[in-house]
């Protein structure tokens, strides 16, 4: 059978609470600890990844699994965890996303990344891949490719605009057309796809839109196709990325530069301006606006550099704004806090308009963060500067959605839902805050008799 255990200590991402759990379950008859509030109607559900193996190259790479909460009249009425039932988990050996030939299958999907709701349709994303379907009890139904119109992968980090009910996402590739950009209609049909021209393959996780506006972010996070070919070698050089976590084809780079196309909503390519900026890396904005003088506002947790040495490294993320004066065409950069801060959100209802607030995990389960200092949810005032944080006597959260009251409430009017590892038990806990007073104790908290991993992304979709 396997090698004997290796003298090396494991990756990060295959330790602790990073490490895949091995059963699907559903619970029932959760302990509550507070009240959970009756307004609370519908599926909290996050997304992260969890090797069905119990191992995987890098942590970007396991198999997704789906880990949902159901609220309703003020209780938990299930937990439940699933796999996604991609070509990934069900085929041994897993289909290869890059064949030596060169060709790129997007219905490999891995799915471990996002969920979103549109069109009555939920999805769970991973860039690479088309979007796979699901049910709101987190069976797979299967791969959605927007009735065969979806050409591209599509990132895990669409935005929905609350003014026109659209769907805009990306898609990028290792090879030409590097990026794409699409919209979906308010049905739920793809009625745009634009290449948008990039000097090469770089790592596009995320971006943003304006009322008027898309943002892309070329930033030098580069492809590396020599260590990609490597990787589909047997016996390779590369095989011992299992037990470095370096698994991932993309590495700095410090010549490719780093710049913020805009371009007008509904406009092509030809519309598209770039703004030169410091190099860094974003994984994730806050969200981006424009300012009653004609600025976009782009608000982001920003990383000086990421990957220069491999790929298993993560250093820390600072909120930080740029300011994007179209007429003079210039880019201010600010930073905003200090907080070491990563899964920044906001009150989705507020994308692409001028949220106040934004939402993250500080000191969060990202890379060695054990060296970063206690983790905590923190709720910053983007237009005053001033910032809330919540305590969570040592719990690690996941990322912290926001779910409001009721869908006609102000910004911030609801509240705060996140996974936190309770490592004193082994096991995790929902917790639900308060977001206009998050230094509060919370109002209610689930205390799962098991563990969820360390995740990604997740979204509360209330009952329709
Ligand atoms: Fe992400």
């Amino acid at each position: 059978m396997g090698a004997p255990a290796a003298e090396k200590p494991l990756p990060f991402h295959l330790r602790g609470n990073y490490a895949p759990v091995q059963e699907e379950v559903t619970l029932t008859d959760l302990r509550v600890e507070g009240a959970i509030p009756p307004e609370l109607r519908g599926l909290f559900v996050r997304n992260g990844p969890n090797p069905r193996s119990g191992s995987s190259a890098h942590w970007f790479v396991g198999d997704g699994m789906l880990h949902g909460i159901r609220f309703e009249a003020g209780r938990a009425a299930w937990y439940r965890n699933r796999w996604l039932r991609t070509r990934s988990f069900n085929e041994d050996p897993p289909p290869a996303l890059i064949s030596p030939d060169g060709t790129v299958d997007r219905s490999v999907a891995v799915a471990n990344t996002h969920i979103v709701r549109h069109a009555g349709r939920i999805l769970a994303l991973v860039e690479s891949s088309f979007p796979t379907q699901v049910t709101p009890g987190l069976d797979t139904i299967g791969l959605h490719d927007f009735g065969g119109r979806l050409t591209t992968a599509m990132t895990a980090h669409p935005k929905l605009c609350p003014l026109t009910g659209e769907m805009h996402f990306f898609g990028y590739g290792f090879f030409p057309p590097y990026l794409t950009y699409h919209r979906v209609d308010a049905t739920g049909a793809l009625v745009q796809s634009e290449e948008i021209p990039v000097k090469g393959p770089t790592m596009i996780h995320d971006f943003a839109i304006t009322e008027h506006h898309v943002l892309f972010l070329d930033l030098p996070v580069v492809f590396d196709l020599e260590k990609a070919m490597a990787g589909l070698a047997p016996q390779s050089a590369s095989a011992g990325a299992e037990q470095r976590g370096d698994g991932l084809p993309y590495h700095w780079s410090d010549d490719y530069g780093a710049r913020i196309g805009v371009m007008p909503r509904g406009a092509g390519a030809e519309s598209l301006r770039w703004f030169e900026i410091s190099p860094c890396y974003i994984f994730h904005p806050f969200n981006a606006f424009e300012t009653d003088d004609g600025r976009i506002v782009l608000d982001v947790c920003r990383y000086p550099k990421l990957w220069a040495t491999n790929s298993g490294e993560f250093d820390s993320a600072r909120p930080h704004r740029f300011t994007i004066n179209l007429a003079a065409g210039s880019v201010a950069e600010t930073p905003l806090f200090d907080d070491a801060a990563e899964f920044p959100r906001i009150d989705d209802r507020r994308a692409g308009v001028r949220a106040r607030y934004g939402y993250a995990a500080a000191n969060p389960p990202v890379g060695d963060f054990e060296r970063q200092g206690r983790p905590i949810i923190v709720k910053y005032d983007l237009t005053a500067g001033t910032r809330q944080v919540h305590d969570l006597g040592g719990r690690v959260p996941s990322e912290a959605v926001f779910a409001p009251a009721q869908a006609t409430a102000g910004e911030d009017e609801g509240w705060l839902i996140a996974y936190a590892f309770d490592e004193a038990r082994g096991a995790s806990d929902v917790v639900i805050l308060d977001a206009q007073h998050i230094e509060r104790a919370p109002v209610a908290t689930i205390h799962l008799p098991r563990r969820v991993p360390y995740g990604f992304h997740g979204n509360w979709f209330p009952d329709e």
